[in-house]
């Protein structure tokens, strides 16, 4: 019998991908509409690059332009196929970036930050959970800057962001921007699904159909976000 992760290995292969995670993404998208045409994409934890090859075939014709940077502490050979002079990959620690080296990989921002890294599990759920939440809130400080954890971070009952938010770093996610974190599940993740609902206006959680069943792994999404300050 074949099994589930295997079918869909085989399915993605098929089309392709160099890996089964391209169909997770390609369902993510389906539901959510996360990349649009000439986006400038950042993509953590890249490798072995087959959401590089979704990502730029969804920025669709060249002529429309965009972008998709990879990073990965790994090296990333770019895949032979799906990837265009538009996609470019990296090797460095996202726990080692800082706004000045995003800023210079790409001035302006992203429209979109992924984020599918993960250590190797060891099987211990809470070990595993915490080491995900924590590269998952790596992530969220490269999109949002240091806000995300900032105790003066603050929406007004109007709305609108309080004055000593605005003199914190912005991160690299452009307003409106979507930002996709993989997490496995466990605790602490409800609370950091919640630090993100003042910076979007929606948040939400999606298993794709291509993630193993039975598997805690998890997408938080954080879509549309609601300001973008220029640094500095
Ligand atoms: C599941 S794989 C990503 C698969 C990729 N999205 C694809 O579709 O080909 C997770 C990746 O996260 C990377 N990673 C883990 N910790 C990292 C870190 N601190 N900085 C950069 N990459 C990291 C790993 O090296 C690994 O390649």
């Amino acid at each position: 019998m074949v099994r589930w992760q295997d079918h869909v290995g085989l399915l993605a292969k098929a089309q392709g991908y160099v890996a089964r995670s391209a169909l997770k993404l390609l369902q993510l998208q389906d539901k959510h509409r996360i990349i649009q045409q000439g986006d400038r994409i950042l993509d953590l934890g890249c490798s072995p690059g087959a959401w590089l090859q979704v990502a730029c075939k969804l920025l669709g014709d060249a002529k429309n332009g965009g972008r998709v940077m990879g990073i990965d502490i790994k090296e990333t050979a770019l895949p032979l196929s799906g990837c265009d002079e538009r996609v470019e990959a990296i090797k460095a620690d996202v726990r080692d970036l800082t706004a000045e080296d995003l800023d210079f990989l790409c001035p302006g921002g992203f429209e979109v930050v992924l984020s599918d890294m993960c250590h190797n599990t060891t099987g211990n759920a809470m070990l595993d959970g915490a080491r995900s939440l924590e590269l998952g809130q790596m992530a969220a400080e490269v999109a949002l800057g240091r806000e995300l954890n900032d105790d003066r971070t603050d929406v007004t009952s109007s709305g609108s962001l309080s004055h000593a938010e605005q003199q914190v770093p912005a991160g690299c996610l452009r307003q409106h921007g979507n930002l996709v974190i993989k997490l496995l599940q466990g605790s602490g993740s409800e609370l950091f699904a919640k630090q993100l609902q003042p910076h979007f206006k929606k948040v939400a959680w999606m298993q794709p159909e291509a993630s193993r069943r039975a598997s805690r792994e998890m997408y938080l999404l954080g879509l549309r976000r609601r300001r973008f300050l220029q640094p500095g």
